[in-house]
């Protein structure tokens, strides 16, 4: 009897606030059509003055507790994904725990920046799978706005906030279970890479909060190369073909980052969960919003065969394969 990591509940959480392509015309030297036809972005969220990433987590989470249908008490770990924490220390995620009431278990952030939730989940189930944990919560959520340059066109039109939550929980794959859950992760990474995308910024640098930067040229190139190889990766490890995928909730970077994979992949375009247009890039949180809204509108069905994939700063890259 195998045991495996399965997500038994979703959640999403958007700030208020929408920003226009046309309200940032506004700001820099740009316009909608430019960000639509170079990105597929139309809009993006905005968190308030004050509002931090621990509070787009915590709304996040308390959803997918809630779709769950668990209670906080039976949560013994936390892995929140953030490239924005709320401050160098301690992590978001003991801050979520708090607002949780969670008293016992372990919280932490994983910083994989874009990749962070493929990441988080795929520590999540290595504790589940040593037996260390029955039931974690994993989130990606990020306040992008904080540390972009708003002179920046190259970057600033490309990123919006928000969050989403998982409730990964081990279950003993038998009878109606049968082989659902978590099937593979894999996670890469070159360091080499870091000129192409960073912040230059952190406590033991500059002592600043500092800006993204980015060549969004070459990340691009770097992107539609290894989403396609980190899929035909994780496809292959499973004895799977692309025809075997229900759905590809990828990373929400670009549409046209998108259609490359889905070309490349000869993937039908339809398979393709895709909210760039309403939420750009939120880095770490862009996969779990993704899939809760494909889980909340039904299209994601028990059984599905269900592919995660992200690239990101780092460069970081990786896969999940579950089976809904
Ligand atoms: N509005 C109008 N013009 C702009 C804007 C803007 N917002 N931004 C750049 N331009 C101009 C440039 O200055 C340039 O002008 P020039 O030819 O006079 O020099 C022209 O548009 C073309 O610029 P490029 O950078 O070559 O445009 P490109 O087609 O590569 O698109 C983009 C730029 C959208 C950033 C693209 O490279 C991209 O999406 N890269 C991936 C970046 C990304 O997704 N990063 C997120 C983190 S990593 C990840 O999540 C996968």
């Amino acid at each position: 009897m195998i045991q495996r990591s399965v997500i038994i509940g979703c959640g999403a959480y958007l700030p208020e606030r929408i920003v226009t392509n046309a309200e940032l015309a506004k700001q820099v030297e740009t316009t909608d059509e430019w960000i639509r036809q170079r990105t597929g972005i139309e809009q993006r969220h905005i968190a308030a003055d004050g509002e931090k990433t621990s509070d787009l987590a915590l709304a996040a989470s308390k959803n997918a507790i809630s779709a769950a249908g668990i209670s906080v008490s039976d949560i013994d770990m936390i892995v929140l994904a953030t490239a924005t924490p709320d401050e160098t220390f301690p992590s978001s995620a003991t801050r979520v725990q708090a607002e949780l009431g969670m008293t016992r278990g372990a919280a932490f952030d994983v910083q994989a920046v874009c990749t962070g939730f493929v990441y988080a989940l795929n520590v999540a189930d290595n504790f589940i799978r040593v037996g260390q944990a029955k039931t974690v919560l994993v989130i990606g959520a990020e306040t992008f706005s904080r540390i972009l340059d708003w002179s920046d066109r190259t970057t600033c039109v490309l990123f919006g906030d928000g969050a989403g939550a998982v409730v990964l929980q081990a279950q003993d794959s038998e009878g109606t279970n049968r082989d659902r859950g978590i099937l593979s992760n894999h996670i890469h990474s070159d360091g080499r890479h870091h000129n192409l995308l960073y912040v230059d910024g952190g406590p033991s640098s500059t002592k600043t909060v500092g800006h993204l930067r980015m060549v969004g040229r070459e990340v691009f190139r770097h992107a539609v190369a290894n989403m396609a190889s980190v899929l035909v990766e994780a496809l292959e490890f499973n004895g799977l073909s692309p025809a075997d995928l229900d759905w590809l909730v990828p990373h929400q970077a670009n549409r046209r980052i998108l259609d490359s994979t889905a070309q490349k992949l000869r993937l039908d375009m339809e398979k393709i969960v895709v909210t760039v247009q309403r939420h750009a890039n939120t880095s770490a949180a862009s996969i779990p919003l993704a899939l809760a809204e494909a889980v909340g509108d039904g299209r994601i069905q028990p059984g599905n065969v269900v592919a995660l994939e992200a690239m990101g700063g780092g460069f970081t890259w990786g896969s999940s394969i579950i089976r809904w």
